[in-house]
């Protein structure tokens, strides 16, 4: 049965441009929206910028133009990015929109229909200077606990102490300094803890696979403390001046941001369907219609700081506003991502902006795949590591994918015409290929992409183990062999294939130009083409390059230090650097062999803590060479790794072996070594001059 999926990311505050963390949120949600099309199913997938609240209403007020203006701006800079980044979103809006103004005020006369809200006074700072409450964070004064200065109205940041703003020593307003009065003023409130919001939150959190484990029990705790713990009502308003939709009947009063955020996701669907997009996406009914259906499903991809929202306020928004409007089906919750180990601020953002990415000319899709061989189905931080990114990436993408593509194409090509022969029985294969897109689909499923890449990555390793075992460039010399070289080739092209579809919904480009251009279909692969052996192919065109470690460099902001220029050598280690070898003569140089090898076998060499045992496959035959690389290689990592070896040197007794030849790699004082690599398109065997 075909799914219809509203699908949403956490609307990002129109205050600032996209950090890493909102672009690993939408790379996450995009990979499941595509692996969900790519099935088949109908994926209605919005975004929109939550644009209302007093920090956009205050920085626009710093900046001299209206909040609508400082909106327009960030909405301006937002198709860069989900462009870049192939972020397949089918439309993108704001809460600030005519579309969430009559939905939020229609939810919230709903929700005072069913008797769920309620006015309170409730006694505030003011700022006189400002006219305006102040919200805790725009408060400050001397922790009452410490007496450290300069504390903020809701915790002190030194000993930790959480605490009311009127219970701050020497209050004053974080905006204009002034000494803030308390004044009172009526506020709206949601009536969270009626127990039939209670009653129905409990069993919607029990629905089984609604949601992770780890979220449901948070979301459980919250829903049956005791106490100073007990679950509150929700204060949903806020005075003027504030930047937020009016709440109908009340002069003055704004929803507070955070009721009109969640509800701008229905917006967003509104907007889209009234654009006509739904329908071209095949879906003939009305947003309310869609929007109420028993068969519509409705699901978020949120962070973690976020679960309280997503879990109890919204779903119990949506139950008591009634039909058309439905309850959450699934709240799906990831984790924070860190760069190299340091912990992100939400509002700062971390060490890798995404705009430098791709201003730098980085390939997203080396983000997207970094991300998701990182990313599982828990709520765990992940962690961005830079010399991990070069390794993973040019080691699964070039070293393992793209080069089947390389190797097997061209005999194709050149020898065949194109054309690609099968023996009678591949049925191995296949079910190979079947069993294979069966996991990884549940992977994708679930959010385990990351097994979901290791386990095509392992076939990519048995493809190009096989084709390797096979030695087709030893087959291309001999003509008795040429229908040998023809399955070979195919086979791996085949092998290529299923792993173009399964990596497709991570690598939308990429595997969008293997089907055009080298397997002449007209359109993106969808999920059964994986089972489908091709019949022939087109020419091979480059695919992907490689990443160039200086290119994380400069990301990382650290261009000079690569190149050796703000970090000076000490005047020893510079000196030896520096010193020229005597002159070598070019038929001198002529007599070191170098040739391009690919590492099929990396091990620890028990008892040595420097070398690995490398097995090098020079095309024609096969070298053990001793590396004392230990100390900067992870042997997983290197298999199947194209590198430069010596390959006349003389054999050495080594006390673990005899080395038949040396790998040769960059190094000087400071930490690192660098295994040198030839550029993608390199074959095993190539002379190196
Ligand atoms: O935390 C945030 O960045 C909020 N702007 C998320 C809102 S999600 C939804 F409710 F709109
Ligand atoms: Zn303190």
């Amino acid at each position: 049965m075909t799914r219809k999926i509203f699908l949403t990311t956490a609307l990002p505050y129109a205050n600032g441009p996209f950090h890493i963390g909102h672009i690993m949120e939408y790379i996450q949600a995009d990979i499941w929206a595509r692996f969900q099309r790519m099935q088949g199913h109908e994926v209605h997938f919005v975004g929109a910028d939550d644009a209302h609240g007093a920090p956009i209403m205050l920085k626009a007020e710093a900046e001299g133009i209206t909040p609508r203006e400082l909106v327009a701006r960030i909405a301006a800079g937002r198709p860069q990015y989900l462009s870049g980044f192939h972020l397949s979103f089918d439309h993108w809006h704001s809460t600030d929109s005519p579309e969430n103004t009559q939905l939020s005020q229609a939810v919230y006369a709903r929700l005072k229909a069913a008797g769920l809200i309620y006015v309170k006074s409730v006694e505030q700072f003011y700022d006189p200077v400002k006219g305006m409450f102040l919200a805790d964070r725009y408060i400050k004064g001397e922790c009452p606990n410490c007496h450290s200065k300069d504390q903020y109205g809701d915790a002190c940041e030194v000993c930790g102490t959480v605490y009311a703003p009127t219970e701050l020593i020497n209050p004053h307003s974080a905006l204009s300094g002034a000494k803030p009065e308390l004044r009172s003023s009526d506020h709206f409130f949601f009536r969270l803890s009626d127990p039939k919001c209670v009653a129905f939150l409990k069993e919607w959190l029990d629905a089984p696979g609604r949601l992770q484990p780890q979220v449901a029990n948070k979301a459980r705790e919250w829903l049956s403390g005791t106490g100073d713990k007990a679950l509150g009502d929700w204060d949903i308003s806020r005075d003027a001046p504030y930047f937020g939709i009016p709440i109908p009947d009340a002069p003055g009063k704004y929803f507070y941001v955070w009721l009109d955020a969640p509800i701008g996701y229905l917006a967003a669907l509104k907007s889209y369907f009234d654009s006509g997009k739904a329908r071209m996406r095949g879906e003939r009914r009305s947003f309310e219609e869609f929007l109420g259906a028993a068969d519509s499903e409705q699901i978020h991809f949120i962070g973690k700081d976020i679960i309280y929202f997503h879990t109890l306020f919204w779903p119990a928004m949506l139950k008591f506003a009634g039909s058309p409007f439905k309850v959450p089906d699934h709240v799906y919750v990831h984790g924070f991502i860190n760069v190299s180990g340091e912990k992100m601020s939400k509002s700062r953002g971390t060490g890798i902006s995404p705009l430098r990415y791709l201003e730098l000319g980085m390939n997203s899709e080396w983000l997207r795949y970094y991300i998701a061989a990182k990313l599982n189905g828990s709520i765990e931080d992940m962690d961005f590591n830079p010399s991990d990114f070069v390794a993973r990436v040019n080691a699964d993408l070039i070293g393992k994918y793209v080069n089947i593509a390389s190797r097997a194409a061209n005999f194709i090509t050149r020898q065949f015409a194109g054309e690609l022969a099968f023996a009678a029985d591949i049925s191995t294969l296949t079910a190979a290929a079947q069993a294979l897109t069966a996991s990884v689909g549940d992977a994708y499923e679930t959010r385990e992409y990351g097994r979901a890449l290791r386990e095509i990555m392992t076939f990519a390793d048995s493809i190009n183990q096989n084709y390797d075992a096979a030695r087709p460039w030893v087959l291309a010399k001999d003509p008795a062999k040429v229908a040998e070289l023809q399955q070979v080739c195919s086979r791996a092209l085949f092998g290529f294939k299923v792993l173009s579809v399964l990596l497709a919904p991570v690598l939308p480009e990429l595997t969008t130009r293997a089907a055009t251009e080298l397997f002449g279909l007209d359109v993106p692969f969808t999920w059964a083409d994986a089972l489908v052996p091709p019949k022939s192919i087109g020419t091979y065109q480059h695919l992907m390059q490689r990443v160039d470690p200086k290119q994380l460099d400069a990301l990382f902001g650290a261009a000079t230090a690569a190149a050796g220029v703000a970090k000076p050598a000490p005047a020893k280690a510079a000196a030896r650097a520096n010193a020229t070898p005597a002159a070598l003569s070019i038929d001198e140089f002529k007599r070191v062999d170098l040739r391009v090898a690919r590492i099929v076998e990396a091990a620890v060499v028990e008892g040595s803590d420097k070398l690995l045992k490398l097995t090098l496959d020079l095309g024609t035959e096969q070298r053990t060479v001793f590396a004392g690389i230990k100390s900067a290689y992870d042997p997983a990592q290197l298999k199947g790794r194209l590198t430069v070896m010596v390959a006349n040197l003389a054999p050495r007794k080594m006390q673990f072996g005899v080395s038949e030849g040396m790998v040769l790699a960059a190094s000087n004082d400071a930490p690192g070594l660098f295994l040198l690599a030839p550029d993608s398109g390199a074959l095993p065997g190539m002379r190196v001059s």
